[in-house]
């Protein structure tokens, strides 16, 4: 791994990802967790403070050790236990259906097989749980798809794999997910990065 990658990036990412319009989904989405709950690259831990009170306990997966150590930090005053593993989401080390909600906030769009780590998902969830997700992806505008696709090789490279390209409903779908809520929108900030595909899906 690149001195970029492991010091640079998770810093960069920290500070990119505390942006006003991102945190606007995570206060939205996260509040809705309880139970048991997995999230899916937790990255620096800024989903944290909106976890709320129905949550027991939480698992928190990410590669990135770095990250990990900011979001170790953050997680120190949590009401609830928080139990972090340092791995990839297309394996994720837990049990089959013992997760009441998993939650993956822009981190779809990095992980590198993310059909994988969906499915890896709904192993782990329970056959009443929820995936709460929002995430950028595929735009609805060939305009803007042209200029995702086109950028999508050098914006992987600069953004620690992160793809602009991906049609995030469809991959949700296809992992045996139900969609039960979804707004699709583009938020605020550049059309090529910004259009959000946010909601909950069941195991169907
Ligand atoms: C753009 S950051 C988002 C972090 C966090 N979810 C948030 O909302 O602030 C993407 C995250 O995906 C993580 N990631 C990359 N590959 C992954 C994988 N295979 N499994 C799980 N997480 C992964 C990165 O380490 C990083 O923390």
């Amino acid at each position: 791994m690149s001195l970029y990658d492991r010091w640079i990036l998770p810093r960069v990412l920290d500070v990119v990802m505390r942006n006003r319009e991102m945190t606007r989904y995570r206060a939205g989405l996260v509040p809705g967790a309880r139970g048991v709950v997995l999230e899916v690259g937790i990255g620096s831990g800024l989903n944290l403070p909106f976890y709320g009170p129905q949550v027991e306990r939480l698992y928190a997966i990410d590669p990135s050790e770095e990250l990990l150590r900011m979001a170790r930090k953050r997680a120190q005053s949590m009401p609830f236990p928080v139990e972090f593993f340092a791995r990839s989401g297309e394996a994720i080390p837990i049990d089959d259906h013992c997760v009441d909600t998993v939650v993956t906030t822009f981190t779809l769009c990095t992980i590198a097989d993310p059909l994988a780590a969906l499915r890896e998902m709904r192993r782990v969830l329970r056959p009443t749980g929820r995936l709460l997700f929002a995430e950028h992806g595929l735009a609805p505008d060939r305009s803007v798809q042209r200029w995702q696709h086109r950028c999508n090789p050098v914006w992987k490279r600069i953004a620690g794999g992160c793809n602009l390209d991906r049609k995030m409903d469809g991959l949700i779908g296809t992992a045996g997910f139900h969609i039960a809520e979804l707004t699709v929108e583009y938020a605020k900030g550049p059309r090529a990065l910004s259009y959000i595909y946010a909601g909950s899906a069941r195991p169907a």
